[in-house]
Protein backbone atom coordinates (compact mmCIF):
# COMPACT_ATOMS: atom_id res chain seq x y z
CA UNK A 1 0.00 0.00 0.00
CA UNK A 2 1.35 3.43 -0.71
CA UNK A 3 -1.10 5.83 0.98
CA UNK A 4 -3.47 5.29 3.21
CA UNK A 5 -5.44 7.20 5.52
CA UNK A 6 -7.18 5.75 9.27
CA UNK A 7 -10.54 7.29 10.36
CA UNK A 8 -9.33 10.21 9.70
CA UNK A 9 -11.31 13.61 11.29
CA UNK A 10 -11.26 17.17 10.15
CA UNK A 11 -12.65 20.08 12.08
CA UNK A 12 -12.37 23.34 11.46
CA UNK A 13 -13.45 25.95 13.74
CA UNK A 14 -13.89 29.99 13.16
CA UNK A 15 -14.71 31.88 16.31
CA UNK A 16 -17.19 29.19 18.23
CA UNK A 17 -18.54 27.72 14.99
CA UNK A 18 -17.10 24.26 14.60
CA UNK A 19 -17.81 22.30 11.75
CA UNK A 20 -16.83 18.81 11.01
CA UNK A 21 -15.83 18.42 7.45
CA UNK A 22 -14.23 14.95 7.79
CA UNK A 23 -15.86 12.03 9.11
CA UNK A 24 -13.78 8.86 9.86
CA UNK A 25 -12.93 8.81 6.63
CA UNK A 26 -10.48 4.95 5.71
CA UNK A 27 -8.63 4.93 2.40
CA UNK A 28 -6.18 3.17 0.74
CA UNK A 29 -4.25 3.91 -2.44
CA UNK A 30 -1.80 1.69 -4.17
CA UNK A 31 1.30 2.90 -6.25
CA UNK A 32 0.16 4.14 -9.80
CA UNK A 33 -3.19 4.56 -9.40
CA UNK A 34 -5.28 7.52 -11.39
CA UNK A 35 -8.04 8.47 -9.22
CA UNK A 36 -10.61 11.03 -8.62
CA UNK A 37 -12.28 12.40 -5.71
CA UNK A 38 -15.74 13.43 -6.59
CA UNK A 39 -18.86 15.22 -4.79
CA UNK A 40 -20.89 18.31 -3.73
CA UNK A 41 -18.97 21.58 -3.49
CA UNK A 42 -17.83 21.37 0.31
CA UNK A 43 -18.66 17.48 0.78
CA UNK A 44 -14.68 17.72 1.58
CA UNK A 45 -12.17 17.12 -1.40
CA UNK A 46 -9.74 19.73 -1.19
CA UNK A 47 -10.04 19.13 2.83
CA UNK A 48 -8.92 15.25 2.21
CA UNK A 49 -6.57 16.34 -0.38
CA UNK A 50 -4.64 18.69 2.08
CA UNK A 51 -4.89 16.82 4.70
CA UNK A 52 -3.24 13.76 2.61
CA UNK A 53 -1.05 15.96 1.66
CA UNK A 54 0.81 17.50 4.84
CA UNK A 55 -0.78 21.22 4.36
CA UNK A 56 -3.72 20.67 6.76
CA UNK A 57 -3.90 18.93 10.04
CA UNK A 58 -7.12 16.61 10.92
CA UNK A 59 -7.91 16.66 14.36
CA UNK A 60 -7.44 13.05 14.67
CA UNK A 61 -6.90 9.58 12.52
CA UNK A 62 -3.97 8.88 10.91
CA UNK A 63 -2.01 9.10 7.42
CA UNK A 64 0.65 6.48 6.01
CA UNK A 65 3.00 7.25 3.46
CA UNK A 66 4.89 3.86 2.72
CA UNK A 67 3.79 2.39 6.04
CA UNK A 68 5.39 5.45 7.51
CA UNK A 69 2.51 7.51 9.65
CA UNK A 70 2.81 11.42 8.43
CA UNK A 71 0.40 12.41 11.21
CA UNK A 72 3.23 11.29 14.13
CA UNK A 73 5.65 13.79 12.19
CA UNK A 74 6.03 17.19 13.44
CA UNK A 75 5.71 20.25 10.60
CA UNK A 76 9.62 20.05 9.09
CA UNK A 77 9.20 16.66 8.99
CA UNK A 78 6.33 16.73 7.02
CA UNK A 79 7.77 19.35 4.93
CA UNK A 80 10.01 17.24 3.94
CA UNK A 81 7.59 14.40 3.10
CA UNK A 82 5.91 17.46 0.88
CA UNK A 83 9.44 18.16 -0.67
CA UNK A 84 10.99 14.87 -1.20
CA UNK A 85 7.50 12.75 -2.02
CA UNK A 86 4.58 14.94 -3.12
CA UNK A 87 3.79 16.84 -5.73
CA UNK A 88 0.84 19.16 -6.22
CA UNK A 89 -1.22 21.03 -8.65
CA UNK A 90 -3.86 23.38 -8.28
CA UNK A 91 -6.59 25.03 -9.82
CA UNK A 92 -5.47 28.66 -10.40
CA UNK A 93 -1.99 26.96 -11.23
CA UNK A 94 0.11 29.06 -8.20
CA UNK A 95 3.03 29.48 -10.74
CA UNK A 96 5.99 31.98 -9.26
CA UNK A 97 4.64 35.40 -11.25
CA UNK A 98 7.91 37.11 -11.43
CA UNK A 99 10.03 33.22 -12.75
CA UNK A 100 10.01 32.25 -16.35
CA UNK A 101 8.79 28.79 -17.22
CA UNK A 102 12.14 27.34 -17.21
CA UNK A 103 12.63 28.51 -13.54
CA UNK A 104 9.19 27.31 -12.37
CA UNK A 105 10.04 24.10 -13.21
CA UNK A 106 13.53 24.07 -12.06
CA UNK A 107 12.66 25.36 -8.43
CA UNK A 108 11.35 21.68 -6.83
CA UNK A 109 14.63 20.19 -7.95
CA UNK A 110 16.91 23.34 -6.83
CA UNK A 111 14.86 23.10 -2.90
CA UNK A 112 15.52 19.20 -3.65
CA UNK A 113 19.14 20.04 -3.90
CA UNK A 114 20.50 16.69 -4.90
CA UNK A 115 21.28 17.62 -8.93
CA UNK A 116 23.97 19.37 -10.24
CA UNK A 117 23.10 22.40 -12.33
CA UNK A 118 23.60 20.36 -15.57
CA UNK A 119 21.46 17.41 -14.27
CA UNK A 120 18.31 20.13 -13.74
CA UNK A 121 19.05 21.24 -16.86
CA UNK A 122 18.05 18.29 -18.81
CA UNK A 123 15.82 17.11 -16.60
CA UNK A 124 13.47 20.75 -16.83
CA UNK A 125 14.05 20.47 -20.64
CA UNK A 126 13.00 17.08 -20.79
CA UNK A 127 10.22 17.23 -19.15
CA UNK A 128 8.80 20.73 -20.56
CA UNK A 129 9.62 18.78 -23.94
CA UNK A 130 7.19 15.69 -22.60
CA UNK A 131 4.13 18.39 -21.48
CA UNK A 132 4.26 20.27 -24.61
CA UNK A 133 5.91 23.37 -23.96
CA UNK A 134 9.23 23.21 -26.07
CA UNK A 135 10.16 27.07 -26.87
CA UNK A 136 8.78 28.39 -24.19
CA UNK A 137 10.85 28.09 -21.67
CA UNK A 138 11.59 31.82 -21.44
CA UNK A 139 7.91 33.13 -20.89
CA UNK A 140 6.80 34.32 -18.38
CA UNK A 141 3.46 32.24 -16.64
CA UNK A 142 1.43 35.59 -17.46
CA UNK A 143 2.40 35.15 -21.10
CA UNK A 144 0.71 31.75 -21.43
CA UNK A 145 -2.69 30.38 -21.60
CA UNK A 146 -4.82 29.44 -19.05
CA UNK A 147 -3.65 25.19 -20.18
CA UNK A 148 0.29 26.49 -20.63
CA UNK A 149 0.07 27.40 -17.79
CA UNK A 150 -1.07 24.52 -16.00
CA UNK A 151 1.12 22.26 -18.32
CA UNK A 152 3.86 24.29 -16.31
CA UNK A 153 2.22 23.59 -13.19
CA UNK A 154 2.19 19.94 -14.05
CA UNK A 155 5.77 20.08 -15.11
CA UNK A 156 6.53 21.15 -11.97
CA UNK A 157 4.60 18.62 -10.07
CA UNK A 158 6.07 16.10 -11.92
CA UNK A 159 9.58 17.21 -12.39
CA UNK A 160 10.74 15.73 -8.86
CA UNK A 161 8.93 11.62 -9.73
CA UNK A 162 7.36 11.96 -6.48
CA UNK A 163 5.35 9.42 -5.27
CA UNK A 164 2.27 11.27 -5.50
CA UNK A 165 0.95 14.01 -7.21
CA UNK A 166 -2.10 15.57 -5.22
CA UNK A 167 -4.22 17.66 -7.36
CA UNK A 168 -7.29 19.79 -6.75
CA UNK A 169 -9.53 20.87 -9.10
CA UNK A 170 -7.03 20.40 -11.98
CA UNK A 171 -9.05 21.56 -14.90
CA UNK A 172 -11.50 23.49 -13.37
CA UNK A 173 -10.31 26.50 -15.38
CA UNK A 174 -9.73 25.68 -18.55
CA UNK A 175 -12.19 25.36 -21.12
CA UNK A 176 -13.42 21.68 -21.97
CA UNK A 177 -10.66 21.00 -25.12
CA UNK A 178 -7.97 21.98 -22.86
CA UNK A 179 -8.94 20.53 -19.62
CA UNK A 180 -9.21 17.02 -21.85
CA UNK A 181 -5.81 17.55 -22.93
CA UNK A 182 -4.32 18.34 -19.36
CA UNK A 183 -6.09 15.08 -17.92
CA UNK A 184 -4.92 13.06 -21.42
CA UNK A 185 -1.55 14.39 -20.39
CA UNK A 186 -1.70 13.90 -16.81
CA UNK A 187 -3.00 10.14 -17.36
CA UNK A 188 -0.05 9.59 -19.82
CA UNK A 189 2.70 10.72 -17.75
CA UNK A 190 0.66 8.14 -14.81
CA UNK A 191 1.57 5.31 -17.49
CA UNK A 192 4.98 6.53 -18.59
CA UNK A 193 6.66 7.48 -15.10
CA UNK A 194 4.01 5.73 -12.91
CA UNK A 195 3.35 8.08 -10.63
CA UNK A 196 0.53 8.31 -8.75
CA UNK A 197 -2.61 10.68 -9.02
CA UNK A 198 -5.48 11.37 -6.85
CA UNK A 199 -7.41 14.35 -7.72
CA UNK A 200 -10.26 16.24 -7.21
CA UNK A 201 -12.88 17.19 -10.33
CA UNK A 202 -16.43 18.01 -10.91
CA UNK A 203 -15.88 17.45 -14.45
CA UNK A 204 -17.68 14.34 -15.89
CA UNK A 205 -15.14 14.87 -19.12
CA UNK A 206 -12.45 13.91 -16.18
CA UNK A 207 -14.30 11.27 -13.84
CA UNK A 208 -14.57 9.43 -17.03
CA UNK A 209 -10.61 9.03 -17.30
CA UNK A 210 -10.04 7.93 -13.96
CA UNK A 211 -9.41 4.59 -13.00
CA UNK A 212 -11.35 4.82 -9.84
CA UNK A 213 -14.00 7.27 -8.53
CA UNK A 214 -14.32 7.82 -5.09
CA UNK A 215 -17.45 9.65 -3.53
CA UNK A 216 -17.18 12.00 -0.61
CA UNK A 217 -20.62 13.26 0.51
CA UNK A 218 -20.65 15.39 3.61
CA UNK A 219 -17.07 14.46 4.41
CA UNK A 220 -18.13 10.82 4.32
CA UNK A 221 -17.15 8.07 2.17
CA UNK A 222 -20.74 7.45 0.33
N1 LIG B 1 -10.80 27.17 6.61
C1 LIG B 1 -12.05 26.76 6.79
N2 LIG B 1 -12.76 27.18 7.87
C2 LIG B 1 -14.03 26.75 8.08
N3 LIG B 1 -14.67 25.87 7.28
C3 LIG B 1 -14.02 25.42 6.21
C4 LIG B 1 -12.68 25.83 5.89
N4 LIG B 1 -12.29 25.22 4.76
C5 LIG B 1 -13.34 24.46 4.38
N5 LIG B 1 -14.37 24.57 5.24
C6 LIG B 1 -15.67 23.86 5.14
O1 LIG B 1 -15.42 22.47 5.08
C7 LIG B 1 -16.29 21.85 4.15
C8 LIG B 1 -15.49 21.09 3.12
O2 LIG B 1 -14.78 22.03 2.32
P1 LIG B 1 -13.88 21.60 1.09
O3 LIG B 1 -13.21 22.83 0.61
O4 LIG B 1 -13.02 20.47 1.49
O5 LIG B 1 -14.99 21.09 0.05
P2 LIG B 1 -14.82 20.65 -1.46
O6 LIG B 1 -15.47 19.32 -1.61
O7 LIG B 1 -13.41 20.81 -1.87
O8 LIG B 1 -15.73 21.74 -2.20
P3 LIG B 1 -15.56 22.40 -3.67
O9 LIG B 1 -16.05 21.36 -4.63
O10 LIG B 1 -16.45 23.60 -3.62
O11 LIG B 1 -14.12 22.74 -3.85
C9 LIG B 1 -17.15 22.97 3.56
O12 LIG B 1 -18.39 22.97 4.21
C10 LIG B 1 -16.37 24.23 3.87
O13 LIG B 1 -17.23 25.31 4.06
MG1 LIG C 1 -12.43 22.00 -3.24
Amino acid sequence: MLLETKKLNKIYESGKVKFQALYNVDLAFNEGEFSALVGPSGSGKTTLLNCMGCIDKPESGEIFLEGENLTQKNSAQQARVRKEKYGFIFQTYNLMPVLNVYENVELPMKLLKKHSDKEIKDMVYKILDEVGLKGLEKRMPLELSGGQQQRVSVARALIKKPKVIFADEPTANLDSKTGEAIIDLMHELNEVEKVTFIFSTHDKMVMKHARRIIELKDGRIA
